[in-house]
């Protein structure tokens, strides 16, 4: 039955009732309906609605519940019940009887909704910034083990100046930092409990509200009804950390494969994450970072499709909201399993170094190196650019690299070029080179390893 029944006197159309109908997807916030549940009885008490006993039994009934739902969450989807909060009410009848039809008294869906979903998003984001953890403690480790696996680095995809596959790490260690902060200070704006806002308008009884939401877990209480049981912001930066999240991961996704490509043949991803073809037997495909890539669009999609349900809407809450939970669910489900995929995909990939070396040693990516040579020995930077864009065009011409032309060609360009030349144009000495901080330089990279460590308490 449901919660409204004395107003109608004609049944909901059916096909009405499957399309306004939730329990499907509010399933998931079972067990937060629950613990709401006890602490809105344990209200009751303090303004004489319920009897200390009488809030004992539902106290108990509340907690066999809850470990029906442990026991089996999908056992719920057999009931027709339109969402979690009448399916969660309509049990404790069951089993209480009467009773159980005074707990809602000075409660509104509309409170108890936003109480859910914010306790289900407080959850959340304690695992999200798990998953997140585990993949940047992998992200160094890996680092750690390729400080020396030189490699190119890209600007336009093109070649520009060597890097190595440990500041890459780390370059995605500095995105997933920042995606941890960003839930981080999300929550602190999440941390505050609706309950007790009733429908729109406050509750008429005379609850301490900041006792309520202790009881719950929530920092504090909101300071405005209207605005507790319409604002939806927390789902919206959930959503867009997601999406920035996922972005990231996303671009995380694209260079490993391309590193992983017949063409660049930098990595060897692990059988682990790569699927065949089935027709053709040579291939070795990287399904778990292209559906990574892929399912980045859906989370964008999540977050710009909650921005345009709750553009317009009209104080305080409406239906339109109920939209809020698919996209939600989906995104942060798929946030969550993208973060573990790009854990997995870290573990037991092998970087083929002299691939890498070779490929880094090609495409003048130490054509900077040259023209900073010159400016020490006097030549302003803009005239030594071009002086050195000629000797690429010469070196190209002849097939070879900078470090391939004889000393006599290379002062043919500028008379101040002397034999000390090949020393800087080395790998190792553009990689040293980098030596202020954020740079590529191997003791910069040490450096960022040790501080990554203790920030991520790796060493204990
Ligand atoms: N299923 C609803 C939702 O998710 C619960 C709140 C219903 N409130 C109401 N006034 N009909 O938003």
């Amino acid at each position: 039955m449901a919660l409204w029944g004395g107003r109608f006197s004609q049944e909901a159309d059916q096909r009405f009732k499957q399309f306004n109908d939730s329990l499907r997807f509010d399933f998931r916030l079972a067990q937060q309906d629950i613990f709401g549940s006890v602490a809105w009885s344990k209200a009751l008490v303090t303004v004489g609605v319920l009897s200390q006993d009488e809030q004992a039994q539902l106290e108990q009934a509340l907690n066999e519940l809850s470990e029906e739902v442990t026991a089996n969450p999908q056992s719920i989807l057999q009931s027709d019940a339109e969402d979690i909060h009448s399916w969660v009410e309509s049990k404790l009848i069951a089993k209480v009887g009467d009773l159980g039809k005074k707990l809602h008294t000075g409660r509104s869906r509309n409170d108890q909704v936003a109480t859910d979903l914010k306790l289900w998003c407080k959850e959340e984001v304690i695992h999200l910034r798990q998953a997140i953890v585990e993949l940047q403690k992998a992200l160094v480790i890996t680092a750690e083990q390729n400080q020396n696996s030189v490699m190119p680095g890209y600007t336009h995809l093109q070649r520009a100046q060597p890097v190595t596959f440990a500041h890459w790490c780390l370059a995605y260690n500095e995105m997933l930092a920042r995606d941890e902060s960003r839930l981080a200070d999300a929550l602190k704006r999440l941390d505050i409990s609706p309950l007790g806002c009733g429908a729109l308008a406050g509750t008429a009884y005379d609850i301490d509200r900041e006792q309520l939401a202790g009881w719950l877990g929530f920092a504090s209480a909101t300071n405005n009804s209207l605005d507790s049981v319409s604002d939806r912001d927390h789902v919206l930066e959930l959503l867009s950390s997601a999406a920035i999240g996922m972005v990231h991961l996303s671009r995380f996704a694209e260079d490993l494969i391309f590193f992983n490509s017949g063409e660049a043949g930098f990595i060897e991803l692990s059988d682990k994450v790569t699927s065949g073809s089935s027709l053709m037997p040579q291939k070795k495909n990287p399904d778990a970072l292209e559906l990574i890539r892929g399912k980045c669009g859906r989370v964008q999609g999540a977050l710009t499709g909650m921005m345009m349900t709750l553009k317009g809407l009209p104080l305080a809450y409406n239906k339109d909201m109920q939209e809020d939970k698919e996209g939600l669910f989906d995104a942060i489900d798929t946030w969550s399993d993208c973060l573990h995929m790009a854990t997995l995909v870290l573990d037991g990939l092998q970087i083929r170094r002299p691939r890498c070396e070779e490929a880094a040693k090609q495409g003048y990516a130490n054509a900077t190196e040259l023209a900073d040579y010159l400016v020490a020995k006097g030549v302003p930077f803009r005239e030594a650019h071009h002086i050195v864009g000629e000797v690429v065009v010469c070196a190209i011409e002849q097939g070879k690299a900078i470090e391939e032309l004889p000393l006599s060609e290379l002062q043919m360009f500028n008379s101040k070029i002397m034999i000390d030349v090949y020393d800087i144009l080395s790998l190792q000495s553009c990689l040293d080179k980098r030596l202020a901080k954020g740079g590529v330089s191997q003791k910069q990279v040490a450096y960022a390893i040790v501080k990554a460590k203790e920030v991520l308490n790796m060493d204990k």
